[in-house]
């Protein structure tokens, strides 16, 4: 056990429906164990230039349903730097805050895990609508972003069916295919296009010509924001090919935002206390993670090697320090990720008509 006495809480990178429930919790929790709360505003930034205030229990009143962050979010270039890292050093020494949780993505953990190693505990909580942290099999906001998209696609095929149309969908998410292929398989689409699978779009060509053949009217074409440049040429090429009237839309910030769905209201609520809880127990430099529906800690410097092992970004000397059986095992969880990712891309194609 560690005696805190003033934590930090922050929001960094982009912003996730639930990261409020996550604030409140955090805040709750950590009150009701005589911690104080220390609200950070614009994350890093302004953990750098001191743009905070404490928190009370009501200051996180009626933020649970609420999407976006009460706490603001930005990304800081100078927070990465030695002198921003010590500016930041210097903010929580001259307001007493002895402990920091973050709430973001990979980047944000980056700079947890540079906090930790300048002698400031910290604890991170993914919260990104990507789900593209690799450690865990769950991030804060995905669940939103998932049912907005499906919402806002499920509208398109309305017009689709009256107009015998196809529709070419841009989804964020990043590099990460997740957003594009659970809703592509939730709204029956015709084709997904992700940059961790390889497509043919003569293939994709093809099945809509035997679709439409077949008598269907509408076709969802699901498209990660990833493939950069590509899904407004592709609606082009469907209609000059198939001779199916074909739209592009990208759907961009607008899955980034609105009221969080009950799995992120849960999740960010279970993932607010872990990560006070953590804290307390003397443990830092962790990220508060989901495992076979578990909520489990693992730790960051780890989870952002896996992260980058996956991405296929690692440089072998990034492995140094690991046991065999450690690089084993992460090898097999990104290899299982990929599979269970290919698994229901394949069962997309099977399945949709
Ligand atoms: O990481 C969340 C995310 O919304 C990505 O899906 C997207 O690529 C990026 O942020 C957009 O960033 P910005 O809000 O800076 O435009």
């Amino acid at each position: 056990m560690r005696n805190f006495k003033k934590i930090g809480v922050l929001t960094s990178g982009g912003d996730a429906p639930g990261m409020n429930a996550a604030i409140r919790a955090v805040t709750r929790y950590a009150i009701s164990h005589d911690v104080q709360v220390v609200g950070i505003y614009e994350g890093y930034k302004g953990l750098m230039e001191g743009q905070m205030r404490i928190f009370t229990d009501r200051d996180v009143s009626n933020i649970i349903n609420r999407g976006g962050t009460i706490l603001y979010s930005a990304r800081s270039k100078e927070f990465v730097t030695e002198e921003g890292l010590q500016k930041a050093i210097q903010t929580c020494r001259d307001n007493g805050i002895d402990g920091l949780i973050a709430i973001g993505g990979d980047g944000t953990f980056r700079g947890a895990t540079d906090l930790t190693a300048r002698g400031l505990p910290c604890i991170g909580i993914p919260g990104t609508i990507d789900n593209d942290i690799t450690a865990t099999e769950y991030t804060i906001g995905y669940d939103t972003a998932l049912n907005t998209t499906i919402e806002m696609v499920d509208r398109l095929r309305d017009t689709c069916e009256s107009h015998a149309r196809c529709n070419v969908v841009e989804v964020m998410g990043r590099n990460a295919g997740y957003i594009p292929l659970y809703a592509g398989l939730a709204v029956g689409a015709s084709a997904i296009l992700i940059p961790e699978i390889q497509f043919d779009e003569q293939q994709i060509i093809k099945k809509l010509i035997a679709s439409k053949e077949y008598g269907k009217r509408n076709f969802i074409i699901m498209i990660s924001e990833g493939i950069e440049n590509y899904g407004e040429g592709l609606a082009r090429r469907i209609e000059e090919t198939t001779h199916i009237e074909s739209r592009f839309a990208r759907l961009a910030h607008v899955v980034r935002g609105g009221d969080p769905s009950l799995r992120d209201r849960v999740i960010a609520s279970q993932m607010g206390v872990e990560a006070v809880r953590l804290l307390l127990a003397g443990k830092s430099n962790r990220v508060v993670c989901v495992r076979s529906d578990k909520i489990v800690d693992i730790d960051i410097a780890y989870a952002l090697t896996l992260d980058r092992m996956y991405k296929g970004k690692l440089k072998p000397e990034e492995l140094n320090g690991y046991s065999e059986k450690e690089i084993r095992d992460m090898r097999d969880y990104c290899a299982k990720k990929r599979t269970e990712m290919e698994a229901l891309y394949k069962m997309n194609l099977d399945i949709s008509k």
